[in-house]
């Protein structure tokens, strides 16, 4: 894992906002959607004010809104706001930095979203301990809570040390990941080829955590969810020991 030595580094998504759709977006929102509307039939979601945190360039954001919703979109990457603004910035969508952690849109909602594994990016307990306050804190009663996860399985699976070269519009990129079991953090070097000024790469370290189910699951309770269900993210059924993402909902 030496692929950052020497490299400029830039904070993630930085350099690959641009490019973030192409990537990964568009295929994560379509993931998304299918499952969000089947939650919604089943938990009778509703949508009337959302909070979108960890939004992205806005892909679900934009679809809330076409869906009647007003959105309360927001993210701590300015480029990845920018590109938000830029490709789905229209009247009903709220755009706002905030971390997640301390999410507090401008009224409470009946919803809150944080979609394709943005909470993984919270590297401490108490990090994510205070994203779930934060959350409960902006619902009012009888809202939701919607949030999904990668597992240790699809971090540890998913990790791959030998570097993987390929390219998205044109821009070449060199990828490597190693997985750490103490701290169940797998980290993601990308490297941008010959992007840089003087014609060098420059890389974002991007690190994800894994936190236990049961975990995760007490500490919805503690912070105030009157309900909370967890489900395999890939057909929304019961979860298992080889699940790559989990789905979690919670009400209030
Ligand atoms: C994999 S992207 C997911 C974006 C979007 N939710 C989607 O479904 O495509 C992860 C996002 O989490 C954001 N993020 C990471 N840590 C954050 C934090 N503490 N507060 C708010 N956003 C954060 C990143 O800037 C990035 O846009």
């Amino acid at each position: 894992m030496n692929e950052t030595r020497g490299y400029r580094r830039t904070p993630v998504y930085s350099t690959s906002a641009a490019i973030y759709d192409r990537m990964v977006g568009h295929y994560a929102f379509e993931h998304w959607r299918d499952n969000f509307e089947r939650l919604e039939r089943r938990y009778d979601l509703d949508i009337s004010r959302v909070a979108d945190a960890a939004c992205g360039t806005g892909l679900a954001s934009a679809y809330l809104v076409e869906r009647g919703a007003e959105v309360y979109a927001s993210d701590l990457s300015l480029p990845m706001l920018a590109e938000a603004a830029r490709l789905h910035g229209r009247p009903g969508v709220c755009l706002q930095r905030q971390d997640m952690r301390y999410l507090y849109p401008p009224s409470r909602v009946t919803l809150v979203n944080c979609a394709t594994d943005a909470m993984n990016h919270l590297l401490y307990k108490a990090d994510l301990r205070r994203a779930l306050s934060s959350f409960r804190a902006a619902l009012e009663p009888g809202g939701h809570a919607i949030f999904d996860l990668n597992t240790a399985w699809q971090l540890r699976e998913g990790s791959d040390t030998v570097p993987w070269e390929f390219e998205v519009d044109g821009r070449r990129m060199r990828w490597s990941s190693a997985w750490e079991e103490v701290s169940s953090i797998c980290t993601l070097n990308m490297v941008f080829i010959d992007v840089d000024l003087d014609g060098s790469d420059i890389v974002e370290v991007h690190r994800e955590r894994a936190y236990e189910t049961a975990w995760v699951m007490e500490e919805l309770a503690r912070a105030g969810f009157d309900s909370a269900e967890v489900m395999d993210a890939t057909g929304l059924g019961k979860a298992g020991e080889q699940t790559r993402r989990l789905q979690f909902v919670a009400g209030v």
